[in-house]
């Protein structure tokens, strides 16, 4: 089968020839691992024209998911200069130089081996589909990720020679929360066996995504920059599923908690928004981790090689950075030089971000005169690496006075929070329905704002 591209595989027979079988090895994984229903069933679906301007990029096409084909598209630069670290100025690689070959050839795998994770994790999550427009969302979420996948494995096979052919292989055969043979990082590790974390995904995890794909957007390695352009054509929706289901979710949790009087409301159908605060803390933190060690070096060598540089970086580039260490039960902050401190300066971007979107809600809940307000964890809460490794914070912040690790779970969803989430998500794809625990699609606060009539 052809690969539709705009690399011009055609005139590149060996690559085009292990492409054509990595696609059938690529399949068998999908059967195993991706979505297993609803492969032929006609959706509006989201397909790459090849085109990088933002206005043609992709067309809309009522196909089912089983005919949608994973193409290999990159977005031309017209620049040809490295732009920062040792060789600034330099011409772009087309090939990796052997100085840079292993940081490229780790960071092409791990960004692959994510994408991957990303369809196992939430599977599943077709048997609960609370409409139609979820359903077909999350079915382009499925197939843009597997997209993303072949992208990054055209890099391995036409520039990492016997290790991306060994690379690419690999990245079939690891497999979500698998004890033998997970994913690499640990949050694609995680099922999303719920829309609410599925949601909480989307709003957090495929933004630090696109905060990863930003960074290598202007990196030295030309095929590497290409191909991110195009997948950043494609990451705002991921981004948009999970913004508008959240507040979707929040919308239905806040009327039922007026006409009930009650934050209780499981009973009625929905998710009780401090339940939704707490599947918030879980994947706020899980998502801190990805951002990498506040302080890390190779982080700096990534960025001195010219290969990645967070958005902005020059404003941060001129004094330290202070940062938590966590020594005998204390916490204290020391200081740092920007370069090391990039994943750090990643993170407080996507914060700054993440705040302006719970901002608004938490607005919206105060004129509907709730007693709830959303809070951003803070930073050091639950993290798994790095650091604040397993110190006991709590969301604020603040150490936990008993001192005991344990006090943190009380943050967490529990055991039995989970279970009546997951009672709620029963399929609904009947046209212009969805389940009750969520508001239709194309609403929000906002209507629910003017429905009440609080509008301050
Ligand atoms: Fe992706
Ligand atoms: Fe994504």
């Amino acid at each position: 089968m052809t690969i539709p591209n705009n690399i011009n595989l055609e005139s590149k027979k060996p690559l085009s020839q292990q492409l054509d079988s990595y696609q059938h090895e690529f399949r068998r994984w999908w059967k195993r691992c991706g979505p297993a229903e609803f492969l032929d069933r006609p959706m509006n679906l989201r397909c790459p024209t090849g085109l990088s301007d933002p206005g043609n990029w992709s067309e809309v096409r009522t196909i089912a998911p089983c005919d949608y084909q994973w193409g290999i598209f990159q977005s031309r630069t017209q620049e040809n200069s490295i732009g920062f670290g040792e060789y600034k100025g330099a011409k772009l690689w087309d090939t990796p130089p052997d100085e840079a070959y292993h940081l490229l050839l780790d960071h092409i795998v791990t960004q692959a081996d994510a994408e991957n994770g990303s369809v196992e994790q939430c599977r599943a999550l077709t048997q609960t589909a609370p409409s139609v427009h979820d359903l077909e969302n999350l079915f382009q979420f499925f197939l843009e990720e597997g997209r993303h996948s072949w992208t990054m494995v055209h890099l391995l096979l036409e520039h990492f020679g016997e290790d991306g052919v060994v690379e690419s292989e690999e990245l079939l055969h690891r497999m979500c929360g698998e004890s033998s043979r997970p994913r690499l990082l640990k949050a694609f590790n995680y099922r999303t066996e719920d829309w609410l974390a599925h949601f909480m995904w989307c709003l957090l995890a495929d933004r630090d995504g696109r905060y990863q794909l930003d960074a290598v957007s202007k990196s030295a390695f030309r095929p590497l920059r290409e191909s991110v352009r195009y997948m950043l054509l494609e990451e705002p929706m991921h981004i948009r599923f999970g913004v508008q289901g959240l507040e979707r979710t929040i919308s239905q949790s806040a009327r039922m908690t007026l006409l009930r009087d009650t934050f209780d409301i499981f009973d009625d159908g929905a998710i009780p928004l401090p339940v939704i605060q707490r599947y918030m803390n879980f994947w706020m933190s899980t998502v801190y981790d990805l951002f990498g060690e506040d302080q890390s070096s190779h982080a700096a060598d990534m960025y001195q090689l010219g290969i990645r540089s967070p958005k902005s970086f020059e404003a941060w580039n001129k004094s330290s950075v202070l940062i938590d260490a966590w020594a005998d039960n204390q916490i204290r902050q020391i200081e740092t030089e920007p370069m090391l401190a990039i994943n750090y300066i990643m993170r407080r971007q996507f914060i700054r971000e993440i705040t302006q979107i719970i901002d608004y809600w938490n607005r919206c809940l105060s004129q509907l005169r709730l007693d709830f307000q959303f809070k951003i964890p803070a930073d050091r809460f639950n993290r798994k690496i790095g650091a604040m490794k397993d110190a006991p914070f709590d969301i604020d912040g603040n150490l936990l006075t008993d001192g005991r690790p344990g006090g943190v779970d009380q943050f967490l969803p529990s055991t039995s929070d989970m279970v009546q989430v997951r009672a709620l998500m029963i399929r609904v794809l009947e046209p212009n329905r969805c389940a009750s625990w969520i508001a239709p699609p194309s609403t929000g606060l906002k209507n629910l704002v003017q429905e009440f009539g609080q509008v301050h």
